[in-house]
């Protein structure tokens, strides 16, 4: 099976996870597209959805799902969304598409981070996929230069505004053994909005589509 196909098999798994009436936190992403094309067909029984990007507002609306304004909320029950990386303790690396920001928010306010995964984000140390960091533009060679202090190699991703105006900066070469720390030092910097490191708010269902099928893990399970 192609991995395309085992996003797809996660992402409809997640349908279990909806309770009717309920609003529907959205991530963003390529296995979030085959999430929206599976939500559009329950559409009816749900009350609508809150989204993490422009993009996946998009592509609700498309599907004619409802989507309401975050502001109107202060928390939601399930939120959907996949990880670049994801290691045992559910701890991700997530910004691939730059959304990183909204979807931390949404995760803060959801009972439940439900991540929807094809096998291959699974490891055991986060860093080999670069890790996103949403910056205030003037704060780039400050940003780059403490990054370089730890250990990391920041490079600007070129031509990409987030929907809060920002810019990413991806760092490579980082060895994430304690996720918790590094999330604390790199939000700690003058000039971050937020670092694509979900180790504080972890997700607490995991579904990874396999060739043998849907795996489900959650959390404190291992
Ligand atoms: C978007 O900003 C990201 O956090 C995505 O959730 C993550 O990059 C996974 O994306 P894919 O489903 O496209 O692999």
């Amino acid at each position: 099976m192609t991995l395309n196909q085992l996003k797809k098999q996660a992402a409809w798994a997640a349908l279990d996870y909806i309770p009717p009436g309920s609003i529907v936190g959205v991530g963003t992403g390529t296995t979030i597209f085959y999430f929206i094309e599976a939500l559009s067909t329950i559409k009816n029984l749900i009350y609508g959805t809150v989204s993490s990007s422009n993009h996946s507002t998009l592509l609700l609306k498309k599907q004619g799902i409802r989507v309401f304004n975050l502001k109107n909320f202060s928390s939601i029950t399930n939120y959907f969304d996949s990880a670049d990386e994801i290691n045992n303790r559910m701890q991700m690396i997530k910004g691939g598409g730059a959304a990183l920001t909204r979807e931390k928010i949404i995760a803060a306010m959801a009972k439940n981070f439900i991540c929807i995964i094809d096998k291959s984000k699974k490891v055991d140390i986060l860093g080999n996929f670069p890790l996103p960091i949403e910056i205030i533009p003037m704060a780039i060679s400050y940003i780059s230069q403490e990054i370089i202090k730890i250990g990391g190699k920041p490079k600007y991703r070129k031509n990409v505004i987030t929907d809060n105006g920002n810019i990413i900066i991806d760092v490579y070469d980082l060895c994430i053994e304690d996720p918790l720390l590094m999330e604390k030092k790199i939000n700690s910097l003058p000039g971050v909005v937020t670092v694509g490191l979900f180790a504080e708010r972890s997700a607490d269902i995991l579904l990874v589509g396999t060739p043998k099928g849907i795996k489900t893990i959650k959390k404190n399970n291992f």
